[in-house]
């Protein structure tokens, strides 16, 4: 647990235009920053970013939030989980509230750490100063030409073939046997424990921090019966899903060619990294899985993959990709020439030779995957068949409706297809992957002509409209002022200006009001706190409030404005049209909304007790309801009025 002054105080440090301009290239405009969206797919920029109020928004998709949610959203992360990012990024010391299972935890990943850590320390000193690693593991290297640099930049070793050297070495550092089992390192046999490594070139593996979580080691001579690589196994620090090999080096370029290149092996992204061409990483020879493709949308959209294998290789790796274009990512594809691969085809290439190679081969994907399929399908209808629904259940995945329409439009013409056909085979895919309960709302969206998109549904159904429209009337307009009319005791007509929060409160609490939702109530609470000082709480006091219920509310408030649409004036009575312009009508509609709806429910609960209630209760109960209902009528009259004006 993290104690509310370090939340406090992360809040305060972190600057937000620094932190997501880390990830989204932001350019300056007035006050705010301007950048495209990480959340979805644009060529113009409509994301927006505040300093001084320390919040995001998306124009174009809607999302929108604090520093810290950003990092949440951005870097799939928890909330804790984002503080502690953040509070490394600024160096704030997180004091721990005493949590025995997470400490615990900690504790333990620590220990692997340092495990790791002394066995890649280990594994670069055999290599550099013994004589079996510079026979063996350094003459290797310099055998593929890797550079003296670039070895020791990823941190290279070798393991000798002594069976335990490194146990040995650990044990005797003090280190306990459990945790160079669960790193991996060592494996225990019945007469002892022995490395897993031995006689191998090592490959440290880093997470995105630069901490090593794991290791690849390769075979030096190739004997038949043992693997090529051997790697560390899953640990509570190296879950191999989530990790891709290089990318800590690879972070900063990848963001500067706003292009991350994706290739097969270790040795692929080191050859790349020594010719200079570093915004590259590897899956390390498995497939692809959505947590990396996340890692990899952290820092751009477009993913270019390298391949040196067959068909048939390829093919297999398709179903990869589709989880990439279903991350709304633009996806390319290199084939590299026969027998050579990028380790191969990089060695004593310059750089922009390079890349000027990878520009010119690379195909988007889906029409790569087109090409293909249709080659094999030629002169054969019903593999033809298949073919389509393939290629369409590809571009079902892509997010972006506009994207999606260009590539029907484009296959179409690949495949001579008609338009008509691949959008109804598009149209049915989609159905059929839309969850039940939204699927009327689709079949109502379905037209034959154009694609079309699902919107997520918002959960904020759940509160009751009038008890939300409120709180955002004190937020957004809070400070405004409008010029409030009324006549005196002596029927002499009166005007003076009144800001909109102080006419709300002021009513508000006339009546008594609490809120039925906790969260409104609890932001109400700090309006009416400081209407006691005359005062309006800023915005940023709860964009950056330390209760997530809070911040999330109303940053929900003030990044979509338009949640509630024009027809909940018919729905609700709420006064929404060009509010800006009518500030007035909006703030009066909204407090008198809010009273019918506590009279409705008064009223409903009056009837309700009607139902059984002794005879001599029932008078004074009616006379209730009735002077409800007159309280009813005279409030909607003047509702309407409000309205109609
Ligand atoms: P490759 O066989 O293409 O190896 O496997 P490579 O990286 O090109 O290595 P060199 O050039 O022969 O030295 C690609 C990746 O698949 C994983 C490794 O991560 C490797 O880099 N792999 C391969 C294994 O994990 N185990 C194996 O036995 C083979
Ligand atoms: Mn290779």
């Amino acid at each position: 647990m993290i104690s509310t002054d370090i939340i406090e105080l992360i809040f305060s440090t972190a600057r937000i235009e620094e932190v997501i301009g880390e990830v989204v290239n932001l350019k300056k405009r007035g006050s705010n920053y301007l950048g495209n969206c990480p959340f979805h797919n644009e060529k113009t920029p409509s994301f927006s970013v505040s300093p001084s109020k320390n919040i995001y928004k998306c124009f174009g998709c809607g999302v929108g939030g604090n520093v810290v949610q950003f990092v949440m959203a951005h870097d799939h992360l928890s909330y804790p989980e984002a503080l502690r990012q953040l509070a490394k990024k600024y160096n704030i010391e997180i004091v721990e509230k005493h949590d025995p299972e997470y400490d615990e935890k900690e504790a333990e990943k620590e220990s692997l750490y340092s495990v790791t850590d002394l066995a890649k320390k280990f594994f670069t000193d055999e290599l550099w100063n013994s004589e079996e690693g510079k026979d063996i593991g350094l003459s290797y290297f310099e055998e593929r030409l890797f550079s003296k640099a670039i070895i020791k930049q990823f941190e290279l070793g070798y393991s000798p073939v002594q069976k335990d050297a490194f146990t040995q070495h650990a044990i005797k550092k003090g280190y306990k046997t459990v945790y160079l089992e669960k790193s991996g390192l060592s494996i225990s046999k019945e007469y002892g424990a022995v490395d897993r490594f031995r006689n191998r070139v090592i490959f440290p593996i880093h997470n995105v921090s630069g901490r090593i979580v794991g290791f690849g080691g390769r075979i030096l001579n190739q004997e038949k019966n043992l693997p090529k690589y051997l790697n560390s196994p899953e640990s509570d620090i190296y879950h191999k899903s989530n990790i891709l090999y290089g990318l800590f080096f690879a972070r900063k370029e990848i963001i500067v060619q706003d292009n991350c290149y994706l290739v097969e092996g270790y040795t692929d992204v080191i050859s790349l990294h020594q010719a200079g061409v570093s915004n590259v990483v590897s899956s390390s020879g498995t497939s692809l899985t959505v947590e990396q493709i996340r890692l990899i949308r952290r820092y751009t959209k477009n993913i270019t993959i390298l391949y040196d294998g067959d068909a048939a290789g390829i093919k297999a790796s398709f179903r990869g990709i589709d989880l990439v274009l279903q991350e709304g990512m633009n996806v390319r594809i290199v084939l590299f020439p026969d027998g050579e691969d990028p380790d191969s085809f990089a060695r004593s290439k310059p750089a922009e030779e390079i890349r000027s190679f990878i520009k010119d081969q690379s195909s988007d994907f889906i029409k790569f995957k087109t090409n293909l399929l249709s080659k094999e399908a030629e002169g054969d209808p019903v593999k033809r068949a298949g073919l389509i629904k393939e290629i369409v259940a590809s571009i079902a995945l892509i997010p972006d409706v506009i994207i999606r329409s260009e590539y029907i439009r484009e296959c179409s013409s690949l495949l001579d297809i008609k338009e008509q056909t691949l959008i109804f085979e598009l149209n049915r895919v989609l159905r059929k992957n839309t969850p039940k309960q939204h699927r009327e709302e689709l079949d109502a969206a379905i037209t034959d002509e154009i694609p079309f998109e699902i919107q997520p549904i918002e959960n904020i159904q759940s509160i009751k409209s009038q008890e939300f429209n409120i709180i955002r009337v004190l937020l957004l307009y809070g400070n405004q002022e409008f010029t409030y009319s009324w006549t005196d005791e002596n029927n002499k007509p009166k005007d003076a200006p009144v800001k909109a929060a102080f006419f709300v409160i002021n009513e508000l609490m006339g009546d008594d009001y609490v809120f039925e939702h906790p969260t409104l109530q609890k932001i109400y609470e700090h309006f009416t706190q400081a209407f006691k000082s005359q005062t309006i709480p800023e915005e940023t006091v709860f964009i950056n409030h330390i209760d997530p219920d809070i911040s999330n509310m109303v940053i929900t408030m003030l990044v979509s404005p338009y949640q509630i649409s024009d027809n909940w004036l018919d729905k609700h009575g709420i006064f929404t049209l060009n509010e800006e312009n009518n500030l007035k009508h909006l703030v009066i509609s909204s407090v008198f909304s809010l009273r019918l709806r506590k009279i409705e429910f008064m009223i409903s609960d009056i009837e309700k007790k009607l139902k059984d209630v002794k005879d001599e209760d029932i008078l004074p109960l009616m006379k209730n309801l009735s002077d409800l209902n007159r309280l009813k009528m005279a409030i909607s009259g003047q509702l309407k009025r409000i309205v109609l004006r």
